[in-house]
């Protein structure tokens, strides 16, 4: 089933103690939200928060998140988190590809679909992000650079694993600018991706599959936004930290 999804991406903001007042919050401000059955939030903190917000969060509608994984299942990589560390600590999901992990620690299609492996491997949820540069928006390649994106590391998946995946549109000159994408703009790759799901999986696994917008989403664009017919939510970063701001952007959905 396509559900609507709105995800709170922290990035590496917060010390522990803020993070977990932070989800505390949202956590008890959930609960007036009247949410659908087909809708979930989901917030990624930094690692370290992760044990301390798995044992608060009690709603059955917040899902806890990593904002990355290691390529590998253990062994001597110093530094890494593996899925299965995740895992056990509760997290359903994990996001990968981010445009800032694509950016600053050189994340290739190679090294994501072994991520997306060890991820679906350890039964937790791949939010997939995908989006283009200004530069590559302005030259007309916008298309093309997301269907690379996709097309390298999701579509070798089987159609049962590719079922599990979460898509993020977020475009790069969008996150963290105050620029958000225009309603249009928005809805016209989303539309896209869905096509060329529907292309290489049939119709049915297009329908299913939930595309989240990312890229400067905030209270006052929320509800426009996520109206549009392909747009099932978001992914949020600036806006996910403050708990008003965040259940504002829940309440939009
Ligand atoms: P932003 O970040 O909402 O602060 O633009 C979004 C993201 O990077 O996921």
């Amino acid at each position: 089933m396509r559900k609507k999804i709105i995800a709170g991406n922290w990035k590496m903001n917060t010390i522990v103690e803020d993070g977990v007042t932070l989800a505390s919050s949202i956590n008890t401000e959930i609960k007036n939200v009247t949410l659908r059955d087909d809708t979930f939030v989901i917030i990624a903190p930094p690692f370290t928060h992760l044990t301390f917000i798995n044992q608060l969060i009690d709603s059955d509608k917040l899902l806890l998140a990593a904002q990355n994984c290691s390529t590998e299942t253990k062994g001597a990589y110093t530094g890494e988190v593996s899925a299965e560390m995740l895992k056990i600590l509760g997290c359903d999901a994990v996001i990968l590809g981010h445009s800032e992990r694509r950016a600053y620690y050189h994340e290739t299609s190679d090294i994501l679909i072994k991520k997306l492996d060890q991820v679906l491997k350890n039964h937790m949820i791949p939010i997939f992000c995908c989006g283009e540069m200004l530069e590559q928006r302005e030259k007309g390649e916008h298309f093309k650079v997301v269907e690379n994106q996709i097309s390298e590391v999701l579509f070798d998946l089987s159609e049962e694993d590719f079922s599990k995946v979460v898509v993020a549109y977020e475009p790069v000159w969008a996150i963290g600018t105050g620029v958000t994408a225009s309603n249009e703009q928005a809805q016209e790759m989303h539309a896209f991706i869905r096509k060329i799901i529907s292309e290489k999986f049939g119709n049915n696994i297009a329908d299913n599959t939930s595309i989240l917008y990312g890229g400067s989403v905030n209270p006052s664009n929320a509800s426009e936004l996520f109206s549009q017919k392909d747009v099932d939510g978001g992914l949020v970063g600036g806006a996910s930290l403050k708990a008003d701001n965040f259940i504002n952007i829940i309440e939009a959905i």
